[in-house]
């Protein structure tokens, strides 16, 4: 049986994932349902990237263990490819223990060897994307990668000999013209990092969340080497249990952001090389979705979630979109509107419309029974050499991956068919009493949809059952018969069903989507914030409270609700301007003891200078001095 080995790439669990994730993901299971319907056996991998300082960071920010902050975002992305109908094989986490085992061997091995050798380093380095930058290769000061700041850091680290494997990798490069798809990125490559290639640190001793380097412990290993291998380790590979390895490797393809070519480009195959095993045949490095044009990220607060997408429009709207919508290799601009637009013209009005149309028909003029062609005429051969022709171009575009050609080439049967209709006007034919004529279209439509369903399988299968099931087609889809002309039966009896995709208001759904977006981001960053309450005894003890005594109080020249107040702490005097005037009077609080910061940086209100606050407790429109419970000397710590 021919094989396919897919991959995308394992996701940081930092955050929970937005529709960029999405897209790979999607992208990832309609080609491997796709190349399951053309007989191959496939396999898919995804997971999850958990090592590495961001993720230790991030998890201490919200005052947990790194691996119990991980499994809680993975849990959630785990649902989400259950709710978008993912079917992986392995969804493999780096701190898998078959896994974190593997990489401590292919470490040893590679050091054994001597393809990895002990240094120091010094440059820039980049910490979410744990990469050390040289100055010239740095963006405006900026990290080329990720665009964000970088700290000079010294650190004694392993290194692995890249630079061995330079001619290798130009030779990889220029033999295999496919192996970087599209081609930008490949020059990219070629012209950007393969010229001189340095050997690169892929040990960490600054942090400790990662895979321990076995004869060195206070170094873990790179999380790139971690993350990397995670292909060869779903499968098995260094393992007694290595059959899906001798089964699939080398992979089909790795399908990637175009921000991670590089890795998977350079790094990665040179590694295999290094390991004596056999380089991916392709790395796929698709464009990036935007939102207005700019890069989506929680902190600026367009972030794009599937969740809500797809509770309110199901799986298949969102899956099509995704492929439909944006031209694989290149960066695209994610707009509601565009979506909502899309549902209406493509779904419902070219998709939608065409099954329950032809099914409204055969219903009416047939008694839901579909009768067989008789009367054939020359305006059919059109129509059925559109339909049969349809599947080689499919298959041809999917082979480049790309899936948005193959859904217009699906889209131009689908129109072609609509227009048949207008073409041969059933409702005529019915009028004239010309049966058998009406029963050859009606055929005809309904073998046509029969295609445009099969086709439809791998990228929407839900619809694709439900056409099947209206159209009355009970046997199993079978993609071979996609080419083939006559495959439903007579005598097969239709069913209306629900319609498949509703027509929408577009401007009632921006706002129901908008809505529902936003609510999720802030149920998700409210879920981080609690646990952002806790601060440590080092966070209290940051601020500096003493006791202090009100020597003098005045009304504030200028303000209406602030009082100016002289107060003693210890030796020293302070003044402190303070909005209580509401409250109390001023010459009422001459005497009384309060509790002062005295470390807060002084700051002029309405030209009178503060320099401190002094606490007050509030509770509606009640507001009182805090004091302490028996009479203590001013300058008194509080602690
Ligand atoms: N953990 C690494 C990958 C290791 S693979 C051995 C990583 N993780 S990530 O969480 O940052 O995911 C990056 C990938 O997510 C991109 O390469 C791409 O596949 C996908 N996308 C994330 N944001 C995206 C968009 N805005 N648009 C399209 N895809 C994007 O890098």
């Amino acid at each position: 049986m021919k094989r396919y080995y897919i991959t995308t790439p394992i996701y940081y669990p930092s955050d929970n994932l937005h529709i960029g994730h999405t897209y790979t993901t999607v992208a990832a299971d309609t080609l491997k349902k796709f190349k399951m319907a053309q007989g191959y056996e496939a396999f898919l991998v995804t997971g999850s990237d958990e090592h590495g300082q961001k993720i230790q960071e991030k998890a201490k920010e919200n005052n947990m263990e790194p691996k119990e902050y991980v499994d809680k975002i993975v849990a959630d992305i785990k649902k989400l490819w259950a709710m978008l109908g993912v079917e992986y094989d392995r969804f493999i986490r780096t701190t898998d223990k078959d896994h974190e085992k593997v990489v401590q061997k292919i470490f040893e091995q590679l050091y054994k060897q001597g393809d990895i050798y002990k240094s120091h380093y010094e440059g820039w380095y980049c910490t979410p994307c744990e990469s050390f930058w040289t100055e010239s290769q740095l963006v405006d000061g900026k990290c080329p990668d990720c665009n964000r700041e970088v700290h000079w850091t010294k650190e004694e680290a392993y290194f692995f000999r890249l630079s061995k494997y330079k001619d290798r990798l130009i030779e990889l490069f220029e033999e295999n013209p496919e192996f970087v798809q599209p081609e930008s990125r490949r020059n990219e490559m070629i012209n950007n990092f393969l010229k001189d290639l340095e050997d690169i640190s892929v040990s960490r001793s600054s942090f400790d969340w990662g895979v321990k380097v076995p004869f060195d412990p206070k170094h873990v290993v790179y999380v790139w080497i971690d993350a990397l291998s995670c292909y060869i380790t779903a499968l098995g590979y260094g393992t007694d249990n290595d059959e899906n390895f001798k089964k699939f490797w080398p992979a089909d393809v790795h399908l990637v952001g175009k921000e991670i070519v590089r890795f998977h480009t350079i790094i990665w195959p040179a590694i295999l090389m290094a390991l004596g095993l056999e380089l991916p045949k392709k790395v796929f490095g698709h464009g990036w979705i935007l939102f207005d044009d700019d890069k989506m990220s929680k902190s600026k607060g367009n972030v794009i979630y599937p969740e809500p997408i797809i509770e309110l429009y199901g799986i298949d709207a969102f899956r099509y979109f995704l492929l439909r919508e944006f031209s694989f290799g290149q960066d695209g601009s994610f707009t509601r509107e565009k979506f909502l637009q899309r549902l209406n013209s493509d779904l419902a009005n070219d998709l939608g419309n065409l099954v329950s149309r032809t099914v409204t028909m055969v219903e009416k003029y047939n008694d839901g029974i579909l009768p067989g062609p008789k009367a054939e005429e020359e305006i059919d051969n059109s129509l059925i050499d559109m339909a049969t022709s349809a599947r080689e171009k499919v298959e041809k575009y999917m082979d480049e991956l790309n899936f948005s050609q193959a859904l217009e080439e699906i889209w131009k049967v689908i129109r072609r068919t609509n227009k048949y209709i207008d073409e041969t006007t059933p409702w005529i034919l019915a009028r004239e009493d010309k049966k058998d004529r009406l029963d050859t279209v009606l055929y005809n439509l309904t073998e046509s949809i029969r295609i445009i369903a099969f086709l439809l399988n791998p990228f929407m299968e839900n619809t694709s059952k439900e056409i099947l099931k209206q159209i009355g087609y009970k046997d199993k889809v079978v993609f071979n018969d996609t080419s083939q002309w006559g495959k439903i039966l007579a005598g097969t009896k239709v069913e209306k069903g629900k319609v498949l995709f509703p027509r929408l208001d577009v401007k009632k759904e921006l706002e129901k989507l908008e809505v529902a977006n936003q609510k999720l981001i802030e149920e998700r960053t409210k879920k981080m914030l609690k646990e952002e309450e806790f601060i440590t005894i080092d966070d209290f003890s940051k601020i500096k409270l003493k006791v202090g005594e009100i020597i003098e109080a005045k009304d504030h020249p200028k303000a209406d609700k602030l009082l100016v107040l002289q107060i003693k702490i210890g030796e020293e005097t302070r003044q402190i301007v303070s909005g209580i005037k509401e409250y109390y009077a001023a010459e009422d609080l001459v005497g009384k003891k309060v509790v002062v910061v005295t470390n807060l940086k002084p700051i002029k209100l309405r030209g009178e200078e503060s320099n401190g606050m002094i606490l007050a407790a509030e509770i509606g429109d009640k507001l009182t001095l805090v004091s302490t419970l028996e009479d203590i000397d001013s300058g008194a710590t509080i602690s």
